[in-house]
């Protein structure tokens, strides 16, 4: 069996779905590696360095490809355009990747057409089982990470307090708003910078988890929070007289703040817009946002994907694929996702794959199959939302922009998160 590991071509990917450790781990598992050359270069990973694991390079896309069975990819493949890369998969080839399969029709309307058997990773089941094949979460906890790291490089003034001989310098204070696997990752990162953290969620539970870890809970409104959560642990849509009271109780905290980082998601939905105009306004000249939501329509107003944006000396921090500025761990991370996926299907003593497809997991994230979209959530999704995904193009080179104040970001924006 063939595993094959392109090199990413859409517009600012800088991770790759393999890294030495897994290909030697797939090769001990009994499959051909084929590593397209120079794919992780980005992530530091040397085409020697795969060879040394195991792989076999090959010299272009094509050559990759050719008689793979299944095939490892951070994104979908670009199916149109000079990028093109879809035709170049044989048909029945197993693709699993992020394909942000609900809010891109046409691409997998695509992939069915070309006789692939697609698995969305970013709908892979909240089980414990799963855990371990969790992009969502490997992906989001190192953009925890990242976004403490981007707020403290825009920051003006330290983290830690400071007792020098010229002075003391205050400790800087911290505001996560979401404590999903990014907020409790931010909080932690932020913590051990020396910040003073707050935080807040609508889901309760997250109360005691950010006490453990050291920062105080704005609470907005015990009694609706009580029913905010799902029984698969995602935030509900919550009602509008909740936001009116969140606008109150964030905007007396916000005013004091000097970094805010924001990661409130709602899946299949815009993101919660939670910090509006006025708010960045009342912070002082110096303070960042950094709004990890910015890709899923934003939860601060103001913030442009891919753009550092600047209010009054405030910063709105918007970056692009934030895992992606972590390159290295997140292509490891992901990598393990995909291998720990796949490796219950493989027999350990004849190194056969055999698909369970009545496993959750498949199930779950089983998109296209014989021709056809067979995943109900994206049929009914895709039915209704237009296709998000961008082309790919050159990127936008990073830009401080003054804001304009008239204008006002489209909440209705790519509604489900990717990455
Ligand atoms: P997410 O990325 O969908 O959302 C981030 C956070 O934003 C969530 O905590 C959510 O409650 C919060 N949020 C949404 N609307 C908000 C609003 N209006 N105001 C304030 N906060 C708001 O969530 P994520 O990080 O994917 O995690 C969701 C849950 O799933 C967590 O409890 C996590 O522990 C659990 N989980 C379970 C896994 C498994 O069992 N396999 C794997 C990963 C996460």
């Amino acid at each position: 069996m063939k595993i094959a590991i392109p090199k990413e071509r859409r517009s600012g990917e800088t991770r790759v779905a393999g890294s030495p450790d897994v290909v030697s781990k797939l090769v001990t598992l009994g499959f051909d590696v084929v590593v397209e050359k120079g794919a992780g270069i980005q992530a530091n990973f040397t085409d020697e360095a795969f060879r040394n694991a195991g792989a076999t390079i090959a010299k272009d896309l094509g050559t990759a490809l050719k008689g793979a069975d299944i095939v490892f990819k951070i994104q979908g493949p670009i199916t149109s355009g000079a990028h093109e890369e879809l035709s170049k998969f044989g048909k029945g080839t197993m693709l699993m990747a992020s394909l942000s399969a609900m809010t891109n029709g046409s691409e997998m309307a695509a992939c069915a057409k070309a006789g692939i058997t697609a698995f969305a990773m970013e709908l892979m089941p909240r089980i414990t089982r799963a855990q371990s094949m969790d992009i969502l979460s490997s992906q989001s906890n190192l953009a925890g990470y990242r976004a403490v790291i981007d707020g403290a490089h825009e920051f003006g003034r330290a983290f830690p307090m400071m007792m020098t001989a010229a002075g003391t310098v205050a400790p800087a204070k911290v505001f996560i708003m979401g404590v999903g696997v990014a907020g409790l990752q931010a909080i932690a990162t932020a913590k051990r910078l020396g910040a003073v953290v707050t935080a807040t969620d609508v889901r309760p539970a997250t109360k005691e988890q950010v006490e453990s870890l050291g920062g105080k809970f704005l609470v907005v409104d015990p009694e609706m929070e009580k029913d905010a959560q799902t029984e698969g642990g995602y935030a509900k849509e919550m009602p509008p007289e909740y936001f009116e009271k969140q606008k109150v109780v964030v905007a007396e905290h916000i005013k004091k703040q000097d970094i805010v980082i924001t990661t409130a998601l709602i899946p299949g939905r815009a993101a919660p817009r939670l910090i509006t105009r006025e708010m960045v306004q009342s912070m002082h000249p110096g303070a960042v946002i950094v709004d990890l939501a910015v890709e899923a329509g934003g939860n601060c107003e103001g913030s442009k994907p891919g753009s550092i944006v600047d209010v009054g000396g405030v910063k709105i921090v918007g970056h692009d694929n934030v895992p992606g500025r972590v390159p290295e761990d997140a292509s490891a991370l992901f990598a393990r996702n995909l291998m720990n996926f796949l490796s219950p299907h493989v027999d350990k003593e004849t190194k056969a794959v055999s698909i369970d497809w009545d496993d959750e997991t498949v199930k779950g994230t089983l998109v296209t199959r014989d021709g056809a979209i067979v995943h109900d959530r994206v049929k009914e999704a895709i039915g209704k939302v237009k296709p998000a995904r961008k082309p790919a193009a050159p990127k936008p080179k990073k830009a401080v922009k003054k804001a304009d104040p008239q204008s006002d970001k489209a909440a209705d924006g790519a509604a489900a998160k990717g990455n």
